[in-house]
């Protein structure tokens, strides 16, 4: 009744009910492109927050694997201890991991170490964990057995490590679990009589994204990959600022050995008082070099966006002051060099000896996260033409700031276009009527100049009871109204991210978010099939398609985009129909015949606009295909109310 209720309330906002009974003939320029699409058009934006990384994408499954977070044994719990040497939290003296445990073992009594993971550990029936540890044996001698634990403390997979050697040694086994857990833990038990130390305790699956050793959760990962994205924006957001300058993502922190990465809180960690997360650091596993890889495996551009000497404005706002900006620059430079430079040379050869001797052949880079005001402008003035002297082929993105208009934002325009950057970054997380409004938000915008990345977007709907509620059909509907029109004007939007990309249903600190997941399932959402039906119907060329002469941007509640794809010879035609009742359309193809009898359609549609998935019905809003016929030059077709339909005429 409630859900009625809101999708009554809904229809009303979104539109009027228009008559069903005249077709309404949308005419589509087939043989007149109005401009290119960049095949880089639809992306993704990566950031650290809600566990995407750590707890999330990064398939560890110990927290605090080195005991580096600020409480040193959060995550950890000591079984069997009698008295306080018997576990000893030592300083290593080593800047970048500074902490290890030693424990003191006896005969007669086991000690033991439980790790409670992210939120539980997710183990699954028939998978096999890969266990490693640094230890190193003081005296007497020791055997490590491992235990898998379900939710209720029964073993549910073992193994054991013996051998050790009074130098730090790394040693790993495999552990075959006989049962799937959401929740499940780690237990660690030391035997025999000694002294040993221990560090970076770590437990991976070993099927894991491409298989890589200590790499990525494939179930996650393959939702990227099934997005077939032009381009991965990464770290952030925010957390390339920080909450002040000396919490900010320095990228060369985050490369080499992973024991080596300093680990750092997460600014997210106390960001929101009412969604507190005292366990959120980043270990880094996930680093620059990890992105990069990820980029390249899932066939997108690399988009790292770098610090510009200002720590987060809703934050402390912390400057470097602009005579101090050198090691910003440099850290720029030099990760350019991280990424193309040839292998011979100092930072070449960092990435050669991690695995990828190939360059990475990075092509963009943002310079400021969502920064603003003239602070902006001053180190922008000072930090572009010194990267443009070095390697000018590189496309440097500016921003304009967090709102997608007002005062700051022309400002932050009328800079850009005087520092003659090529992109500009736009953030817009706004209603759904909003997005259904700006539908021809680009339709009258400036084609000369910078052009548009719109690095940011989400509806965001009502607050409801759940942790995936706010992603409602009604969100993703209203994106795909407002893409249409991205999409109409690709020529001067070159590149789209909805953001933030993961949520994790039990530890997330934002939200709307684009894929849900806990520690063994994730959900795609409605606004998630959306950005898939844009990105894998990408053209290459925008087609005009016009009902009564004007593009189609809330018209009757309808939203309309077109393209022509040079790959497989079809118009594509992206419908959005923002109404309750179903509307009946002609599409008339002009300078082009079709060249067959059929047309293929995807709709994705809910009668109830409050609608959502959910990790237990992933399926509540999902495409389906069909067919449509096509009589002489016209596909007739009726798109349901509340739907987003896409049509793929093959033509000659
Ligand atoms: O996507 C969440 C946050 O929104 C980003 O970190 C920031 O850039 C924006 O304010």
């Amino acid at each position: 009744m409630k859900k009625k209720i809101i999708a009554l309330l809904s229809a009303s906002l979104l539109c009027v009910m228009p008559a069903i009974s005249q077709p309404k003939v949308i005419e589509l320029k087939a043989d007149k492109p109005v401009g290119t699409i960049s095949p880089t058009m639809w992306g993704l934006f990566f950031e650290d927050i809600n566990f995407a990384a750590d707890g999330g994408i990064y398939a560890e499954l110990v927290k605090n694997r080195s005991f580096e977070f600020d409480k040193p044994l959060m995550g950890w719990e000591k079984l069997g201890q009698e008295h306080a040497a018997q576990f000893q939290l030592l300083n290593s003296g080593n800047e970048n991991n500074s902490r290890f445990l030693r424990i003191e073992t006896g005969q007669e009594k086991e000690l033991s170490l439980a790790n409670e993971g992210f939120r539980g550990m997710g183990l699954k029936a028939g998978e096999t964990y890969r266990f490693s540890l640094m230890t190193r044996q003081n005296s007497g001698a020791s055997s490590i057995n491992i235990e898998l634990l379900d939710d209720k403390g029964n073993c549910i997979g073992h193994s054991a490590i013996d051998g050790f050697s009074p130098e730090w040694k790394h040693s790993e086994t495999a552990v075959l679990c006989s049962k799937t857990v959401e929740k499940g833990r780690l237990k660690v038990t030391f035997r025999g009589a000694g002294t040993i130390d221990v560090d970076m305790i770590s437990l991976f699956p070993e099927n894991t994204w491409k298989g890589r050793k200590n790499g990525l959760r494939a179930d996650l990962v393959q939702k990227l990959a099934d997005l077939k994205p032009g381009f991965l924006r990464f770290p952030g957001g925010c957390i390339v600022e920080g909450m002040v300058l000396e919490n900010r993502y320095q990228w060369k922190k985050t490369v080499g050995n992973p024991n080596e990465r300093k680990l750092i809180v997460n600014r997210w960690n106390m960001e929101f008082a009412h969604r507190a997360t005292p366990d959120y650091f980043q270990s880094y596993g996930l680093g620059f070099y990890e992105y990069f890889l990820l980029a390249e495996d899932i066939g997108a551009e690399p988009l790292p966006i770098l610090n510009c000497g200002m720590a987060c404005q809703y934050n402390s706002g912390e400057l470097a002051a602009a005579e101090d900006l050198e090691p910003y620059i440099q850290d720029i430079l030099d990760l350019i060099a991280f990424a193309n430079d040839d292998a011979s040379t100092p930072w070449g050869k960092v990435r050669a000896e991690m695995g990828h001797p190939e360059p990475f052949h990075l092509k963009m880079v943002g310079v400021g996260n969502e920064q603003w005001g003239r602070q902006y402008i001053e180190r922008l003035e000072k930090i572009l033409p010194l990267l443009k002297a070095k390697y000018p082929g590189i496309a440097y993105v500016g921003g304009a700031g967090p709102s997608s208009d007002g005062k700051e934002f022309d400002y932050l325009w009328k800079e850009m276009r005087r520092l003659d950057v090529p992109l500009v970054d736009e953030h817009y997380y706004k209603t759904p009527e909003w997005f259904m409004q700006n539908a021809a938000r680009y339709d009258h915008y400036n084609r000369q100049g910078p052009k548009v990345f719109a690095g940011e977007y989400a509806a965001h709907d009502k607050e409801g009871a759940d942790a995936e509620s706010r992603n409602t059909w009604k969100s993703a509907l209203a994106e795909a109204a407002l893409m249409t029109g991205l999409e109409r004007n690709a020529d001067v939007v070159r590149m789209a991210s909805y953001a933030p990309l993961f949520g994790h249903v039990g530890a997330w600190q934002w939200r709307p978010d684009m894929i849900w997941f806990d520690n063994l399932r994730s959900v795609a959402t409605p606004n998630y099939w959306v950005q898939k039906l844009f990105s894998t119907n990408s053209g290459n060329q925008i087609i005009a398609a016009l009902l009564d002469g004007k593009p189609l941007a809330g018209q009757d509640s309808l939203y309309v985009s077109s393209c022509f794809d040079h790959q497989t010879s079809e118009i594509i035609v992206k419908l959005v129909n923002g109404s309750a009742g179903p509307q009946k359309l002609h599409l008339s193809l002009n300078g082009r015949l079709p060249s067959a009898k059929a047309a293929k359609t995807i709709t994705l549609s809910a009668s109830d606009l409050a609608l959502y998935n959910t990790l237990d019905a992933p399926d509540t809003i999902i495409p389906v295909d069909g067919t449509v016929a096509i009589s002489g030059k016209k596909v007739e077709l009726n798109v349901e109310g509340y739907s987003f339909t896409v049509v793929r005429i093959p033509v000659k």
